[in-house]
């Protein structure tokens, strides 16, 4: 297990309800922890690193005026595609152990049923390098990303859906398995569907709870018949789904209609989805769909978690007086110890963080951010065994364009010029020591703070 060096103060009481305390974090107490088997990666998508013409969903959105806030495209992003040898580089400097990435579904079956041998002979070589560099990859088959054709007829608003996701899932897994043994099927279905097909935000732009609902469904299935079909092709491949976990707290704790919505928005958005994908088992709103049986379909939990929302209606919201990042998220670091501790109480397996990172464009906190995440991960008594930070390299973040700086390596969009922060450099360093030393701490921590959020959202 992971291991603090300093005992825990016997303050650890979370006021969650008086924002105007200030709760220390565990990183305001620890200042050095180890990292006994928690190991350390970072994570990646393919939309949003390969630039290109691929024929995505999100290429044809980011055509559209006005859906990206600084009218980027994902055409640009980190050209990664052309620059793996030198991101790869990067990684190496970082000195993580494993990386998480993504394939772009619509570069590698351009046509229903027509696979692109060049784009997978490109992914097998991507990761025939890594593996030659000692990175263990972890790959995405699906993030957010669906080719225009497959998203024209319907996408995963139709159960025949499954089917065509497993074409896919079978091709790639028998095409890459001998280099990768280790899969995350669907990325953050509780975001995708709900941006997509609720908030109408993000492609395809509908607004309707029924056809929530059927996503919701087509999607815990797709998941199901993909995790079967891994362990057929590659008995002991390990799977699981990104699920993106969030805290939910009422604004005012004794407020019944506050209390309710906070457990009505865990419930809609998070509870039922991962019941669903993890166990077949379809509860209210969702209906049990005919042939998807009750069972056990994960082998690990990989958990996207960034913060927590403060509630008073069916909505999201921030607390007064909290610590926010560059796109007002709070930062609320022992929260991935409660959505953690949630999942595996209810369904007991290996935890991977597989997303966990703020946005922070002068990178003035991102070090006291990470310092804090681990040090809430090295206390805890919880199988965490991978924390992937996301993200590698800033990247292109969906509606926020190229706006929303995430990465450890800073990005010029205009040269492409990657350039390695210090918080990346104090990451790579703790992946190194697998741990943070006191001089670590007063170099890269001591002297960062905080935004914080002076009004209710
Ligand atoms: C997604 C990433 C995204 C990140 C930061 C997650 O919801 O999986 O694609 O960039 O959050 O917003």
């Amino acid at each position: 297990m992971c291991r603090v060096d300093t005992p825990r103060s016997s303050t650890d009481d979370d006021s969650r309800n008086d924002e105007r305390k200030r709760v220390p974090s565990q990183s305001d107490r620890v200042h050095t922890f180890s990292l006994d088997r928690c190991e350390l990666g970072v994570a990646t998508a393919a939309t949003q690193i390969e630039g290109g013409h691929a024929p995505t969903n999100w290429h044809r959105w980011a055509e559209q005026p006005g859906r990206i806030k600084d009218g980027s495209g994902p055409w640009r992003a980190n050209d990664h595609w052309n620059r793996v040898a030198e991101d790869q580089a990067l990684l190496r400097e970082l000195n993580v152990q494993h990386y998480r990435m993504g394939l772009e579904w619509a570069r590698v079956e351009p046509k229903p049923g027509e696979f692109d041998e060049a784009a997978i002979e490109h992914y097998r070589n991507e990761l025939g390098a890594l593996v030659d560099a000692g990175i263990k990859p972890l790959v995405t088959l699906h993030h957010f990303n669906n080719p225009v054709w497959f998203e024209d007829a319907g996408g995963f608003l139709h159960r025949e859906s499954t089917g065509v996701l497993q074409r896919y899932v079978q091709r790639m897994v028998g095409a890459l398995g001998d280099l990768c043994d280790e899969w995350i099927t669907i990325n953050e279905p509780n975001i995708y569907a709900t941006h997509a097909y609720y908030f109408g935000l993000w492609p395809p732009g509908e607004r309707s709870l029924k056809t929530l609902t059927h996503v919701y469904t087509n999607l815990a299935a797709a998941h199901i018949d993909a995790y079967r079909l891994i362990h057929e092709l590659q008995p002991d491949a390990r799977v699981g789904v990104a699920q993106h976990l969030r805290v939910f707290r009422p604004r005012i704790a004794w407020h019944p209609g506050h209390w309710a919505s906070a457990q009505m928005m865990e419930w809609l958005f998070q509870r039922v989805i991962t019941k669903a994908m993890c166990k077949g088992r379809f509860l209210a709103p969702l209906r049990q769909p005919p042939g998807v049986h009750p069972g056990i379909y994960y082998d690990f939990h990989g958990i996207n978690y960034y913060s927590r929302s403060t509630v008073s209606r069916l909505a999201d919201g921030v607390g007064t007086d909290v610590a926010i990042n560059d796109l007002g998220w709070e930062i609320y670091p022992k929260g991935l110890i409660e959505v953690g501790r949630w999942l595996h109480e209810t369904h007991p397996g290996p935890l991977y963080v597989t997303e966990n990172g703020t946005a922070n464009s002068d990178d003035g906190f991102r070090s006291r951010f990470i310092h804090e995440q681990l040090a809430e991960i090295a206390a805890s008594d919880l199988p965490i065994e991978r924390y992937y930070h996301w993200s590698f390299i800033d990247n292109w973040e969906w509606l926020e364009g190229e706006s929303a700086r995430f990465g450890l390596i800073r990005l010029d969009y205009e040269t492409q010029q990657r350039t390695m922060r210090e918080s990346g450099r104090f990451f790579s360093e703790i992946a190194a020591n697998r741990g943070v030393t006191e001089e670590m701490y007063q170099r890269y921590v001591a002297h960062q703070t905080y935004s914080r959020n002076a009004a209710v959202r």
